[in-house]
């Protein structure tokens, strides 16, 4: 029997201005200390590689890469709440990796805060390696700061 609704359509497509409420609106319910405009207009202006996960018209997740000389420095991968858990970043990452080795990259790095166990587990779960810490890199509120972890991944 036909389900009685075609499945929506899973593709990546580039992040361009035009999306930009939608994906600062998903920003707002993801982070606690969430990138703004200017920080996307920045990435996209720089021409960094800037991807959008969509199920039909509906955003699911994104992230934004800096290609650097044998090395991609991922900037920001998010999935909205409501689609975490089900195993989008794990594709994204995936996404990243293919276009980094397209780039002949041959390192992904990443920081990500010391309290942020869940996407340190993504990103664990999917390969990367603990390589060091940054002491007092990202501002946590009232005027205090807590480390990064840097990641890599080896491609
Ligand atoms: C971190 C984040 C990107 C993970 O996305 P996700 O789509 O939920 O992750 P996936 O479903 O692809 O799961 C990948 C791995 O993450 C871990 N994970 C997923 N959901 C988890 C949860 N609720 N609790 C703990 N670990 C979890 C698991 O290790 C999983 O691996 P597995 O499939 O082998 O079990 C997402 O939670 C998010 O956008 N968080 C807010 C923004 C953020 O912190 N971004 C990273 C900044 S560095």
């Amino acid at each position: 029997m036909l389900p009685e609704s075609p499945p929506l359509e899973l593709q990546f497509e580039p992040l361009l201005a035009d999306r930009l409420d939608e994906v600062l609106r998903v920003e707002q319910r993801a982070y606690r200390h969430p990138w703004n405009r200017t920080n996307f207009l920045d990435s996209l202006h720089a021409g960094y590689q800037a991807q959008l996960l969509v199920a039909g018209t509906q955003i699911l997740g994104y992230f934004v890469a800096m290609k650097g000389v044998d090395e991609v420095h991922l900037l920001n991968i998010t999935v909205d709440p409501p689609y975490q858990g089900q195993g989008w970043a794990r594709l994204m990452l995936d996404a990243l990796a293919v276009w980094g080795r397209g780039q002949a990259a041959q390192w992904v790095w990443l920081e990500v805060r010391a309290s942020n166990t869940r996407a340190l587990r993504a990103y664990e779960s999917c390969g990367y390696r603990r390589m060091g810490e940054r002491k007092d890199y990202y501002p946590v509120g009232d005027g205090q700061r807590e480390a990064a972890v840097v990641m890599s991944l080896r491609l």
